[in-house]
């Protein structure tokens, strides 16, 4: 007999013996999914192990801050405070956020108690809504990066009262949220790879400033880059990383191109340039370190140029410098497995009539086996929301993004990454709300309109 059918007997006369084993019921099946834990549902611990002993003590009945706040968080009370209802403060409220709903994926977007706690995105939350108060908790060290991640996978689940739906081992991180160094130091270059860079360049009082440069990455050969490191200076909205269609007219080398000109209108060049871009890699914060999965890599052909995308916003009266370094870390080739592809669902036939909301829904079937890491998506002003689902399989329906920022599309990472089969695909989803009275379809003017879907997708 050859090893390799005495391997296959082994195997199955293993599973014969585990199958026998199972058949005499020895122990009852526990009923409570997590028997060790010290509370009745993932609520019950947030209550208790997050709530009492960090907010509580202001946002308890009587408190000059719960005054303040309007917002009484003790046990008896706190969930339905929080469930469908909208913030004291007037601006969260006028940007329709709730305090939490139980939508899922997209309650995360309208929470404003998940904006007030999510440390990470402190800068934008200051800088974009400098009317939207504290991060909480008020004087105190954020929460953990495992509380808040636990607190985002209850949102995400629909926010239940009861049951569970996050790993309370979650909570064994107890590291906290570090802004970035005030003082900027440019990334040092990488060990292997390639360090490409923009600015410094002004972003004027007042205004915002969104720039594009078509820039060589220095490699004259085929690489595989498999990490991204970003690193700007403060007051930066995005960086993104374009690559082109084929046969798209490509802009000139290393010419800075502003998206709006003195006036703050659009600057018709520069939107024509971006028509054919592809999204590559993109980040909203101001440190990013980015590690694709094992074995998957983006092949960069020798002597690519990337345009390189950076978008400040100054509020504040005094000019800013903007500045970006990008590090596209590479392997070697033979310890690459799959080759990340670029997903590019762009639909041009949509219409939208004057004067009224339209969903567009779109259907997208992929005819091999895809597994999807980043999803991201683009439209212009008259998007309001815009949701992608799973379409077709056993998750059929099942939301896996969500935006309702037209000009800062949530990017999202999937670990582990959304595995679809042939046949199934994406949906999506999308809102409009066009005010104006004419008919608005496809076209690259900020008056027009897109639906596009972006993302990061290897293959078997
Ligand atoms: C030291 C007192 C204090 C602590 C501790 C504190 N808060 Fe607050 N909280 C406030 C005050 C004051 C406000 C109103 C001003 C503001 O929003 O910045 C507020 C506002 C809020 C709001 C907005 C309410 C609304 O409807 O506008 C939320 C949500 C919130 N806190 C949640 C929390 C959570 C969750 C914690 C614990 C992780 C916490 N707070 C800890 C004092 C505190």
């Amino acid at each position: 007999m050859s090893n390799r059918s005495l391997i296959f007997l082994s195997i199955l006369f293993i599973a014969i013996i585990l199958s026998c084993q199972k058949d005499p019921v020895v122990e009852p099946e526990p009923t409570d999914p997590t028997p060790t834990s010290d509370y009745t549902s993932s609520w019950d611990l947030i209550q208790k192990r997050i709530f009492a002993p960090k907010c509580v003590e202001c946002h308890t009945s009587g408190n000059t801050f719960a005054n303040q706040s309007g917002l009484i968080l003790t046990e008896d009370v706190a969930f339905q405070n929080l469930i469908g209802k909208r913030p004291t403060n007037m601006a969260a409220a006028a940007d329709g956020l709730f305090l939490l709903e139980q939508n899922g994926l997209s309650s995360l977007y309208t929470s404003f108690l998940w904006e007030k706690i999510n440390a990470p995105d402190q800068e934008h939350f200051y800088q974009d809504h400098p009317e939207y108060g504290e991060q909480m908790p008020l004087g105190n060290e954020s929460l953990t990066n495992g509380e808040l991640e636990y607190v985002r996978q209850w949102i995400v689940a629909g926010s239940p009262e009861t049951g569970f739906v996050a790993d309370e081992k979650l909570l064994e991180d107890e590291s906290i949220f570090e802004a970035p160094d005030e003082n900027f130091e440019p990334l040092p270059l990488p060990t292997n790879g390639y360090q490409m860079h923009l600015g410094p360049f002004e972003a004027r009082p007042g205004a915002e400033r969104e720039i594009y440069e078509y820039k060589k990455v220095g490699n004259t050969e085929d690489v595989y880059v498999n990490r991204f490191e970003v690193r700007m200076r403060k007051g930066s909205h995005h960086f993104i990383l374009y690559d082109f269609e084929n046969g798209a007219n490509l802009p000139n080398q290393d010419q800075t191109r502003d998206l709006h000109n003195g006036t703050g209108s659009y600057n018709f060049s520069t939107l024509n340039s971006i028509e054919d871009q592809i999204w590559v890699f993109g980040t909203q914060l101001r440190e990013t370190d980015y590690t694709l999965p094992e074995g998957v890599a983006i092949k960069v052909s020798a002597n690519k140029s990337f345009d390189l995308n950076s978008h400040y916003v100054n509020y504040g009266n005094e000019p800013v410098e903007a500045e970006v370094y990008a590090n596209l870390h590479t392997v070697d080739e033979s310890d690459v497995d799959h080759i990340a592809e670029q997903l590019f669902l762009n639909n041009q036939n949509f219409r939208l009539p004057p004067n009224q909301r339209t969903t567009v829904n779109t259907k997208y079937r992929f005819n091999e086996r895809r597994h999807i890491f980043m999803l991201t998506t683009h439209a212009h002003q008259k998007m309001e929301e815009f949701r992608v689902f799973i379409e077709g399989g056993p998750r059929d329906g099942e939301l896996v993004y969500f935006t309702n920022d037209w000009e800062h599309p949530i990017l999202r990472q999937y670990d582990p990454p959304l595995t679809l089969e042939p046949g199934e695909g994406l949906r999506g989803e999308t809102i409009y709300n066009n005010d104006t009275n004419q008919t608005l379809d496809f076209g690259i003017l900020s008056t027009d309109e897109m639906n596009i879907i972006f993302g990061s997708y290897y293959t078997d």
